[in-house]
């Protein structure tokens, strides 16, 4: 079905994931969104999870919070790479998730990223660099993206030395 699916453990993650949506909209990638819960729906999880490869799905992005086991959950029922972001949520903001997602025992990875939204994007980016490894049109438009990021910054270096020159 999709290509990237992105799993929430509940829809109020769904705010902090906005960065994923827009990036991977942005690179017209087809992406999925579904909310399953490792712990209150445990059998969809499963299901989804044993699907997704036959689904032609080729990277599964997982966000939940508190004892965030959705990621390896999901990682544990297939081969389709999982990228996990933990979601802030009260009253730990997003460590206990950060912990529970990154401390994956060996055998089942889980590639957890930042968390919250700045996970959300680079999730999102994660993704594209392993679809590009197999499309060159994606690799050049993700090129293109970081090329347009350094000039960004390096803009913004220009303009701080003016600003600083100006100050005195
Ligand atoms: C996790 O518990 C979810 O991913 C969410 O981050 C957190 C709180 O869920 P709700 O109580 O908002 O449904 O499973």
């Amino acid at each position: 079905m999709a290509t990237v699916a992105i799993v929430m453990g509940s829809k109020s993650d769904m705010v902090s994931l906005k960065g994923a949506f827009e990036t991977l909209h942005a690179f017209q990638i087809d992406f999925e969104v579904r909310v399953i819960s490792a712990h209150r729906t445990p059998d969809a999880a499963a299901e989804f999870a044993k699907n997704a490869e036959k689904n032609g799905t080729k990277a599964i992005i997982c966000a939940a919070g508190m004892a965030a086991h959705l990621a390896g959950v999901i990682a544990a029922h297939t081969i389709v790479p999982v990228i996990g972001i933990p979601m802030a949520c009260e009253p730990f903001n997003g460590f206990d998730a950060l912990l529970a997602m990154v401390q994956m025992p060996p055998g089942i990875p889980v590639a957890t990223v930042t968390a919250g939204k700045a996970g959300a994007k680079n999730a999102a980016l994660l993704a594209i660099s392993m679809l590009a490894l197999s499309d060159a049109a994606l690799r050049d438009k993700l090129a293109a993206f970081r090329e347009e990021q350094t000039r960004k910054v390096e803009e913004a270096d220009a303009s701080v030395q003016e600003e600083i020159k100006n100050l005195f």
